[in-house]
């Protein structure tokens, strides 16, 4: 057929599809999302496809890493945007124009990084972690979903799911800790809240699944560094997560900033086609990290043009190139000269245009314009907010059960405590610090009427100045007991933030020694969001609670937990260690070649300070040993075992526990132990529960092979319980 009649023809089937069956297939909502991809891909010009693939800013950048800009001259065809601002006016203004103003009227879909809440800050990642309640997770998320859709955001960039063993690294923060089993539940918990079960819904959000993949293996916890991983721990750590959340149908996936052994994340075929779209089925968009495209050819240098480095990353499978504008000023000649076959760029409009679907946008672009006190920190939300904070806290230590506090005369002295900034961390949306409770705010609320509450800064969080001592050790001199609120400040760790000593700084160390020698009880409420060295400083204070930066209701959690009015529950998802020299240090090592101590260090001890897992609470609870439904078995049975846990003290508590197998025989070898399974129950005092642990013997006692096939061998598998164990035989 000539090309005369081609476009005859065409133009008579888009007349049949628009004229005589109504409206084009791709805006009857009725349709399959697919029919009605495939309808708008065949409408659309190789440039308006292009543009799809690029994702610009509109409004002003908060992070300092990535400044952006108002722009008042968006290529309005542009698939996407971050979205600077939190009323969805200056979005729905926007969205006018994309849909009047472009020739197929493609809504725009709008992103921005809500990765602990949106306006109603809750604790960092790592911190929920701690709390061992995956669905109260879920619930903070949902609230997040619904301030952020309800103000102009459709799509976040969060979870991430980097498995995080080193707390030099700053975004350990953003993480949920050191282990690849937590961090797919706390990973998973979040895509359902955010996203609900129907992306449409005016008050649920895309997820995505952030960095694909290894950016937690950063060479010596610095950021943005190379990462060596071998095929072992690519397979069983680093991609567990990632595999657990795009099998809960998360919508989108980041690559990330580091190299695996010198393949760009950006531009590794392997893991973002082979393996994720292959053999996964994922088919969300993947994006790029912030100019990580342009990274290729600025700094990674494995391209030495900016369309060198959108043919690696969009042919290795990243489908959306974030802010650096390699894909829109190259992508249109790349196709025309045949370097870039029209396929690839079909794929990846496709899944630009299925999540444009999902989400509703052809239906409704709009965010409907309501109040903010409808959409935002709403007291339901607060409340959730406030339980998330105290489920995260993580009592480490408590001599002498100084805590909860009896005292009259509270001395509150430190930097952290009246420092809202201190409670928000960082990538705090478009949270406002002034809404915060601050420490020292909760804590007078929490004891008015029932003691007296003094407070003195005593210095800085850094610095030298030490002019204020004298008032802390007068202030301290007075009181009953002494809460030093210290710690790091909100912007120490996070992207660019890495720190080689993690130590609270010199002059905090010091004035805490200070009141060595006062015969007080002292108690550190530590700020950090990271594990920090505590070495000369744990045995100089009775009690420590590990405040992490606790958001909005940070105040209220920490007043609850030293009064006793909140039982604290939270344990560690991640290693204390004594000291950096310590680094790495994580429960989940394989097996060494001898026993230790052989082979440790000889200079420094080779226990942590506080290991996973460590949380204390005031009450006391007692384990019965674990029993099975059977201890023989096959690879495709499936097994209860069991623990009956008893709450031996006088107060009502909440206990997490955590399963972990091991393997003492296997192929290759495995770590010491694995943590396969946890779960947190109220035990009433006096009472008792019990806790089941249903073992799928394909998905919990097997390990993945260098090509990431499941292998299960036969013999005994040890399941433990803190210090209870069963031995169980695999036939
Ligand atoms: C970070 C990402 C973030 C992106 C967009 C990057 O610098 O690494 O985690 O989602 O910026 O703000």
């Amino acid at each position: 057929m000539n090309t005369v009649l081609k476009i005859a023809a065409l133009s008579g089937l888009v007349f049949c599809q628009t004229t005589l069956l109504g409206a084009p297939l791709y805006k009857k909502p009725k349709l399959p999302v697919e029919t009605r991809v495939e309808d708008l891909l065949s409408r659309m010009t190789l440039h308006e496809k292009v543009m799809q693939l690029n994702q610009y800013v509109h409004g002003t950048n908060m992070n300092l890493h990535n400044i952006g800009k108002i722009d008042d001259h968006y290529p309005l065809e542009a698939g996407s945007y971050i979205y600077y601002s939190q009323d969805p006016k200056m979005r729905n203004d926007l969205q006018k124009r994309v849909l009047k103003e472009t020739r197929l009227g493609i809504p725009a879909v709008f992103a921005h990084d809500v990765t602990h809440g949106f306006r109603t800050i809750y604790p960092m990642p790592l911190a929920q972690a701690a709390s061992g309640n995956p669905e109260l997770v879920e619930k903070v998320c949902a609230m997040a979903a619904s301030e952020s859709r309800l103000s102009g955001t459709d799509w976040t960039f969060s979870p991430m799911l980097d498995v995080a063993r080193d707390p030099r690294w700053g975004r350990i923060t953003e993480t949920f800790g050191e282990d690849p089993y937590m961090n797919s539940i706390f990973g998973v918990a979040t895509v359902k809240g955010y996203q609900g079960n129907d992306l449409s819904s005016p008050e649920h959000m895309a997820a995505c699944l952030k960095h694909f993949v290894g950016y937690g293996a950063t060479q010596g916890g610095r950021d943005y560094r190379q990462t060596d991983i071998s095929d072992n721990d690519l397979w069983n750590v680093h991609l567990v997560p990632f595999k657990a959340c795009v099998d809960a149908g998360a919508a989108t996936l980041m690559s990330a900033f580091n190299d695996i052994n010198g393949v760009p994340s950006t531009a590794n075929r392997h893991t973002l086609t082979e393996i994720l779209r292959d053999r996964w089925n994922f088919n969300g968009v993947t994006i790029s990290d912030w100019a990580s495209v342009s990274q290729l050819k600025d700094y990674q240098s494995t391209a030495s043009t900016y369309a060198e480095a959108a043919v690696q990353s969009l042919l290795a499978g990243v489908d959306i190139d974030m802010c650096s504008g390699c894909y829109s000023s190259t992508l249109d000649s790349l196709v025309n000269a045949g370097v870039i076959p029209i396929k690839r760029i079909d794929d990846a409009v496709r899944s630009v245009l299925r999540l444009k679907f999902r989400l509703g946008l052809f239906e409704r672009p709009y965010t409907p314009e309501i109040s903010r006190d409808k959409r935002l920190m709403t007291p339901w939300n607060l409340s959730i907010a406030e339980k998330m904070a105290e489920e995260s806290m993580v009592l480490l230590k408590n001599d002498q059960n100084v805590l909860p506090l009896s005292h009259k005369k509270i001395a509150v002295i430190g930097p952290a405590a009246t420092d809202k900034r201190a409670m928000y961390g960082e990538w705090f949306s478009h949270g406002d610090i002034d809404d915060a409770t601050s420490l020292l705010d909760g804590i007078m609320q929490e004891f008015k009427g029932v003691a007296e509450v003094m407070y003195a800064k005593g210095c800085d969080f850094d610095g030298e100045e030490r002019s204020g001592f004298a008032e802390a050790i007068k202030t301290a001199a007075e009181a009953d007991v002494v809460i030093l609120c210290m710690g790091e400040r909100g912007n120490w760790s996070c992207e660019n933030n890495s720190r080689a000593e993690i130590a609270i700084p010199g002059i905090q160390r010091e004035l805490i020694k200070e009141f060595k020698n006062s015969g007080k009880p002292l108690v550190l409420a530590l700020t950090s969001g990271r594990p920090v060295n505590l070495s000369d400083i744990e045995p100089v204070v009775d009690a420590i609670i590990e405040v992490w930066q606790p958001g909005i209701r940070g105040g209220n959690a920490l007043g609850g937990i030293l009064s006793g009015r909140v039982n604290p529950s939270g344990k560690l998802p991640v290693t204390f260690p004594r000291t950096p020299a310590q680094i790495p240090l994580y429960y989940g090592i394989r097996r060494g070649a001898r026993f230790s101590p052989h082979g440790d260090y000889k200079d420094i001890p080779s226990t942590p300070l506080y290991e996973f897992g460590h949380g204390l609470s005031y009450s006391t609870f007692e384990y019965g040993e674990i029993t099975a439904d059977k201890t023989q078995f096959k690879q495709n049975d499936e097994l209860t075992l069991s623990v009956e846990v008893r709450n031996t003290s006088d107060r009502d508590g909440a206990e997490i526990i955590h399963w972990y197998i091991s393997d003492p025989v296997s192929s290759t070898v495995r770590p010491i132990k694995e943590l396969k399974h946890f779960e947190k129950k109220y035990i009433k005092s006096g009472d008792r529960q019990v806790f089941t642990f249903k073992i799928n013997p394909l998905r919990d006692l097997s390990i993945l092979d260098k090509n990431g096939n499941v292998i299960i061998e036969p013999g005994d598998f040890i399941v433990s319980v803190k210090d209870k164990t069963i031995r169980l035989s695999l036939e």
